[in-house]
């Protein structure tokens, strides 16, 4: 497939940022293909590395991971694209094998899809070694993780992109033009969250051929998230995965561009689902996994308020059988869009007091880049969105512009997931927001997607 995007779309917003975020001489003039490399190579690893092998404008050069099935099967994508073998490291397991990768000199970015433990301590060591990063959901764990992450980001000036796929949904990115043509007036209110039910992506039974469910295993017994994301809902109580959610929302109203999160706070209610989907699995009730205390609550809601006077609720919502929703709702003094059942409301347009289905206003405010591309997304994971993730990371490289989901939305989003894990260890207290752009948000300009 042929490199797709309008490079002005990107070296605009480039000029647009040129005065705030400087490309250090080296990033200095344009190029045609770009050398990636890819530490993870697991479920999600591997649909990034699809997204980058149908591109002509990517060598996938190095691939580092320490579970060989995974890294045998990321080989094989490769083959069947007929693409030469990257170099691989981890094949030894050991854990730091990704430096060798990084130190070699020969990339001009890696994607980062590891566990969340290790991406703070992986964008680190690229940035260091000035390897542009793209490093999947999320920043850090702790808040000093985020605090490391963006000094280093500064201190070395390498490029570093959140890979947050949802902000380029295409309804997500249709509902961007509506709050910038004004059709909802002055925003007052948004949600969004995480609600998802990741019973089967906690447990299963160990099989490599079989991710999802099947069976109660988790930690080293576990496979794939199994293996790791589990241990979160064991040690951690709070709004544990905030991107998919705030990202959009803090895209709608200028979070870090002309608007700021000044406070926080989060509730959790009782942990119950995932004992329960344990003892209700056959062997499940007589299993070790069934005497594991969860200490993550069912369904966490976080508040935040914004600097301009906006409320943003979020929730997290992984351990209840429900169908899969991300909740937004997006409200202004004239109308409100809401994505669960794909309606919306304006006053003066939409008959008072009902909802109008989303069809003829998503065809109407489609974005420019879904109209264009919608067809080269086709495919692609999650409904295509995983297309323009990799395409914006891949097209800002080769522009050396400004990332569009850049160091300071990385960490703002991220952070959510400490303090609001602070919040509900004090008792639900508010606390106060960090300025991670010291004072900068005033000044800097929106920039995702035009
Ligand atoms: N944006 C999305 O829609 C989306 C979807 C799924 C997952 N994710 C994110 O992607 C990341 C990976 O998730 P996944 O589902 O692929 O998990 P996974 O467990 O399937 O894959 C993680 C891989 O990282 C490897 N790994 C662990 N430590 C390593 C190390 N030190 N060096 C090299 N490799 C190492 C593991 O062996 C494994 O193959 C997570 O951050 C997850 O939150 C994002």
């Amino acid at each position: 497939m042929k490199s797709v995007f309008n490079r002005r779309d990107f070296l605009t917003a480039g000029a647009a940022l040129a005065g705030s975020l400087m490309m250090p001489t080296a990033f200095a003039a344009t190029r045609e293909r770009v050398r990636i490399g890819m530490i993870g190579t697991g479920m999600r690893g591997q649909v990034l590395l699809q997204e980058l092998l149908r591109r002509d404008d990517v060598e996938v050069v190095a691939l580092c991971d320490i579970e060989p099935i995974m890294l045998g099967r990321a080989l094989k994508q490769v083959e069947k694209f007929g693409k030469a073998k990257p170099k691989t490291f981890g094949e030894d397991r050991d854990p730091q094998a990704y430096k060798r990768m990084l130190d070699a000199g020969t990339l001009d970015g890696v994607i980062i899809a590891t566990p969340w433990e290790w991406h703070a301590q992986m964008a680190i060591a690229a940035m260091q070694a000035k390897v542009p990063v793209g490093c999947e959901v999320v920043a850090g764990v702790t808040l000093q993780d985020h605090w490391d992450v963006l000094n280093t980001q500064l201190k070395t000036n390498t490029p570093y992109m959140l890979l947050e796929n949802v902000c380029f949904r295409r309804d997500v990115m249709a509902v961007l033009q509506m709050v910038r043509s004004g059709l909802f007036g002055e925003l007052i209110h948004l949600q969004g969250g995480y609600q998802h039910d990741l019973r089967a992506v906690k447990f299963n039974s160990g099989d490599p051929a079989k991710p999802y469910g099947g069976g109660v295993e988790f930690g080293a017994k576990g496979w794939s998230e199994a293996k790791w994301r589990t241990e979160h809902s064991v040690q951690r109580n709070g709004e544990l995965y905030p991107s998919h959610g705030i990202g959009p929302c803090a895209m709608y109203t200028n979070i870090n561009r002309g608007n700021r999160f000044t406070r926080i706070n989060s509730f959790a209610t009782k942990a119950r689902g995932l004992h329960d989907y344990i003892v209700k699995q056959p062997g499940g009730a007589n299993s070790p996994s069934a005497k594991t205390q969860f200490k993550l609550g069912d369904v966490v809601t976080t508040t935040l308020a914004c600097e301009n006077g906006e409320t943003i609720l979020l929730q997290h919502d992984t351990s209840l059988p429900r169908p899969y929703s991300l909740g937004f709702r997006v409200q202004g003094t004239d109308g409100l869009w809401m994505d669960v059942n794909n309606s919306i409301h304006i006053e003066g347009k939409s008959k008072p007091h009902q909802w109008e289905d989303f069809q003829a206003y998503q065809d109407k405010y489609d974005h420019p880049l879904w109209r264009k591309h919608a067809k080269d997304a086709e495919g692609a994971g999650h409904g295509g969105m995983d297309f323009f993730v990799i395409q914006s990371f891949i097209e800002a490289l080769k522009a050396r512009a400004p990332m569009p989901i850049d160091i300071y939305d990385a960490v703002t989003w991220s952070a959510i997931t400490p303090l609001s894990e602070q919040s509900i260890a004090q008792n639900f207290q508010t606390l106060d927001f960090p300025d991670f752009t010291a004072g900068a948000w005033k000044t800097r300009k929106p920039i995702f997607a035009l």
